[in-house]
């Protein structure tokens, strides 16, 4: 006998118990998060002018397109099953000042050199995810700074206010948002143009390499590197394969991501797909969530919940393994591959203890994220002649780290989150030139965090290159014949 009316209604009573077991999502709407706590917001003096730029920004046309934020997850879905790898960097914060288009060459140039390592080197498709293009509100320690007995507000980015320290540049001003809208539209547009429009050319390789490292090691390898794919590409040729008609070799899938700090200005961005009737953010193709303002119940999260581009969320030290999967629980609920990218920023002394703790939770529950590995946040110092620096040792120390505890635990080193830039500056010690606490005077343009220069970032590539090599090589070992028989 199967079926009746009692077999019915006991099923009913299951599927009631379970549904009402599943916690009932609370309502989200773009600006649901101003019903929640906030931490990390700018005082403006003027609210109505505030809201005047906000409603301006929401007429604006939208800088990236539903449909991209898509692919993207889709790459990043790639990352999380172990078959490609996230590179994902730029400035710490972009600034009005140093926005050109060399500036912007320069970075897309080196970006494009890591990529090419790795891709080589390594064999691993690359996903390239740019900290560009909108990256310019910064969360800060203090709200205030003090300077010889005199208090002002900190400075939190270009978009908010100016670096000067007067009471003018340091009072946050709403048109800041207008202009960091105009720069990130122009900025996509060159980028735009160089990844689709011929200089991504893997036929260029050649000529991505940079003036000033001629002399150096990097140099050296990166040129034998560039020689081995321009015969592989006249190979092609000579069998017949026209390596000119084949868009995978002529241009570049490269995307912008920022942190999600100033929530007003990226709710005038939220807009609905007309393909999908889905929210998407579309100040950049990724957002990620910041170690300061990870709070579950609070503004930030709200807000990132909701939309659907592929996201990042900053793990930190303070991280522990239950508030971590309950803040994965909110932002990735469909456990969708690529929707979420664990940035961890552990610091190089202790990664290894901690680590562990979060990826065998996380894999415990079965849960689909990309682990990255940012190593330059937990690894910041004050040098004696009283610069913000990071030594690149420690850098290494904690991509090695990384590598080593994924490894461990049976998981995959999926992607780096690095703060660096296509110019000289002297703004990490260490390094093949061993640039010194006396040396960070010489060319230290950072607004905000140290970053790597263009040398710096090429010989971390390389080692990168190493580890993910020996990553894949692990996971393909194949199994011996003898024990098959
Ligand atoms: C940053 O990425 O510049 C930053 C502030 O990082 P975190 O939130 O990890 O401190
Ligand atoms: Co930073």
């Amino acid at each position: 006998m199967d079926g009746g009316p009692r077999q019915a209604r006991a099923a009913n009573d299951v599927l009631e118990i379970r549904m009402s077991r599943r916690p009932t999502v609370p309502k989200w709407s773009p600006d649901s998060w101003r019903a929640k706590p906030i931490v990390q917001v700018p005082e403006y003096p003027d609210a109505k002018a505030l809201a005047a730029v906000e409603a301006q920004l929401a007429t604006f046309p939208p800088l990236v397109f539903a449909g991209e934020a898509r692919n993207l997850k889709r790459a990043l879905a790639k990352v999380a099953s172990g078959e490609a790898f996230l590179l994902q960097g730029g400035d710490c914060a972009e600034s009005f000042a140093e926005h050109g288009a060399n500036n912007i060459r320069d970075f897309f140039r080196l970006f494009l050199q890591m990529a090419v390592v790795l891709t080589y080197a390594a064999a691993s498709p690359v996903v390239k995810v740019g900290r560009v293009a909108g990256q310019f509100a910064k969360p800060r320690t203090s709200p205030t700074e003090s300077r010889a007995g005199v208090e002002l507000p900190a400075y939190r980015g270009d978009i908010i206010n100016g670096t000067d320290f007067t009471r003018a540049a340091r009072t946050p001003d709403p048109r800041r948002q207008l202009e960091a809208y105009r720069q990130s539209a122009a900025t996509l547009n060159l980028l735009r143009a160089f990844a689709g429009g011929g200089y991504a050319n893997l036929s260029n390789a050649h000529q991505w390499m940079l003036s000033f490292v001629k002399d150096s090691p990097q140099f050296m390898r990166y040129q034998q590197l560039a020689n081995h794919i321009t015969e592989a590409l006249g190979f092609m040729r000579a069998c017949g394969v026209d390596p000119g008609l084949h868009t995978e070799l002529r241009t570049t899938d490269f995307f912008t991501s920022h942190e999600a700090l100033l929530l007003g200005y990226e709710q005038a961005f939220t807009r609905v797909d007309s393909t999908t009737g889905d929210w998407y953010c579309t100040s950049g193709h990724m957002l990620w969530v910041g170690d300061r303002t990870r709070q579950a119940d609070h503004a930030h999260v709200e807000f990132c919940r909701g939309i659907k581009n592929p996201l990042g969320l900053k793990t930190g030290p303070t991280q522990k393994p239950d508030a971590l999967l309950k803040l994965i629980d909110i932002l990735d609920p469909d456990n969708e591959p690529g929707r979420l990218t664990l940035i961890c920023r552990m610091g190089a002394d202790k990664a290894a203890d901690l680590l562990p703790l979060l990826v065998r939770a996380v894999k415990r529950e079965g849960r689909n994220v990309v682990w990255s590995c940012d190593p330059m946040h937990g690894n910041t110092v004050t040098s004696v002649t009283g610069y913000k620096t990071r030594p690149f040792d420690q850098i290494l120390a904690e991509v090695r780290a990384f590598f080593q505890v994924h490894a461990a635990e049976g998981t995959y080193a999926g992607g780096v989150h690095l703060e660096m830039t296509g110019q000289n500056v002297t703004e990490c010690i260490g390094g093949a030139r061993a640039i010194s606490e006396e040396d960070l005077n010489d060319r230290y343009h950072t607004v905000c965090d140290p970053r790597l220069n263009a040398e710096q970032s090429l010989d971390l590539a390389f080692l990168l290159a190493d580890l993910i090599r020996t990553q894949r090589l692990g996971k393909e070992k194949p199994t011996p014949v003898v024990a098959a028989l």
